[in-house]
């Protein structure tokens, strides 16, 4: 019986795998640009990390993990989400002892949820972020949204939807709990089960329940906004401000409250649909977070950070449907052909030799006829073919053919360098290996 992949989960190949991998390269030119540096944890951790950090209340702690005992008896979890390891990563190494604040990281990789896999939904899909740790400023929060959207902008993305909110300081989010317990106090009895749970743990979560009529109740339910402190409005001013004079344009979304626990002061999502009219939901969310670095032994004085993750099969897909990926596949500078078995040997090595040069080449490994090469060549999406006979070889020659304008010349082996400097210099793109 064939064996397929596990349900929620994909493969990558091919032309997509290219596209994935250009998502990647543009995230981290990205935020290598705002001084952000790689940060690699692992995607296994002890489960108590997301229980305490991701946030018990949380529909992805509660009911998404992938959580199971080792062979030694302890409950590990696969990372339903990158912040929670990232901050007990910096904790545990001390990082804010021997480095200037704030902490800068960018991550990507595969994170695993128990959903329902459904468009734009998978159980094991990849998130890029980013977190900034270790220092309060509504600067940071304003630059977590800006890095965002120069990534979309620098893939391509039109017709953006950034929603902000803010959550407020704990004072503010406890006021709006006792208001929002106070709102669904009397209805609590027709609303589902996972609400009367939320309704105890964090009533802050009811209003991400996905039951009609528990939404159709969380409409009327007041808004954080009429809570937040003075404190906390003044602080949200001065990231909106930020972000007015940086052009980034956003509306304020009272209802945003995203679905972990740790979020407060600014939280922010970016939407976006496909030219086809494809919601694959949101493309990205973050937000302020304060408290989780003593979550993990952390010092308290530092205790802040901010952060997003993208979905990358979320960016993936609709930059695939709008066609902004056709350019990723680089294609391939040479492709070698072999004019009979005797050469063989000579091509094996003539391509090492080129390959040294900084060129990209691909060869047959068994003879083949030169139609069948030429079709090789095209679907390698080859710049230049390289024809060698055993003739020209003991003439120390080449022929060179640009697969394009179909010119052909003989080269020097010796000379090769020159003679392919000058040609890829002449190519319209011109010579990327530089
Ligand atoms: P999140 O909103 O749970 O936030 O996830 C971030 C993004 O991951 C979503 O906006 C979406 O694009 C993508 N995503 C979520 N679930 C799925 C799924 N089942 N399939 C495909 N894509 C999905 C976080 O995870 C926070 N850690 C972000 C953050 C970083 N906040 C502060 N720092």
């Amino acid at each position: 019986m064939a064996i397929n992949s596990v349900k929620g989960t994909h493969d990558i190949i091919g032309k997509e795998a290219m596209g994935y991998q250009y998502i990647e390269n543009v995230f981290k030119a990205v935020c290598e640009l705002y001084g952000y540096r790689p940060l690699v944890t692992p995607i296994l951790e002890h489960t108590e990390v997301f229980t305490r950090a991701t946030g018990e209340a949380s529909d992805v702690v509660r009911k998404e993990m992938y959580t199971f005992l080792d062979k030694g008896g302890r409950s590990l979890t696969l990372r339903p989400e990158g912040t929670a390891g990232a901050i007990r990563c910096l904790v545990e190494h001390k990082l804010a002892a021997t480095n200037d604040l704030p902490l800068k990281y960018y991550y990507f990789g595969p994170v695993f949820r128990y959903e329902r896999p459904q468009l734009g939904r998978y159980r094991q899909f990849i998130q890029a972020g980013i977190e900034a740790v270790g220092e309060d400023s509504p600067y940071l929060d304003a630059e977590a949204i800006v890095i965002a959207m120069r990534t979309l902008d620098f893939l391509g993305f039109q017709n953006l939807k950034v929603k902000v909110n803010s959550l407020g300081d704990q004072a503010s989010r406890d006021a709006y709990r006792n208001a929002l317990r106070d709102y669904f106090r009397p209805h609590l009895d027709s609303m589902c089960a996972d609400c009367q749970e939320r309704f105890k743990l964090n009533p802050l979560r009811m209003l991400d329940c996905k039951v009609p009529s528990d939404i159709e109740l969380g409409k009327n339910a007041p808004n954080i906004s009429d809570y937040l402190s003075d404190e906390a409005e003044k602080r949200f001013y001065k990231t909106l401000s930020l972000l007015n004079a940086l052009g980034v344009e956003y509306e304020v979304d009272p209802g945003l409250v995203r679905g972990l626990d740790y979020y407060g002061q600014v939280v922010f999502e970016v939407h976006a649909t496909s030219s086809s009219g494809a919601d694959y939901g949101a493309l990205l969310g973050g937000g302020h977070y304060d408290g989780m670095l003593s979550d993990f032994g952390g010092d308290k004085s530092i205790d802040h950070g901010v952060g997003f993750a993208m979905g990358v099969e979320r960016l993936y897909s609709i930059l695939q449907e709008d066609g902004k990926l056709e350019g990723v596949d680089p294609g391939l500078d040479i492709y070698l052909m072999p004019l009979g078995e005797d050469v063989l040997p000579d091509c094996f090595e003539l391509a090492e030799q080129i390959r040294g040069l900084g060129y990209t080449v691909s060869l047959p490994y068994e003879k083949l006829k030169m139609g069948a090469m030429f079709k090789r060549a095209e679907r390698a999406n080859a710049k230049f073919a390289i024809i060698v006979g055993s003739d020209e070889i003991a003439m120390g020659e080449v022929q060179l053919k640009n697969l394009a304008t179909k010119e052909q010349i003989s080269a020097k082996i010796e000379t090769l360098q020159e003679t392919l400097d000058s040609l890829f210099g002449e190519t319209e793109e011109g010579h990327h290996h530089e």
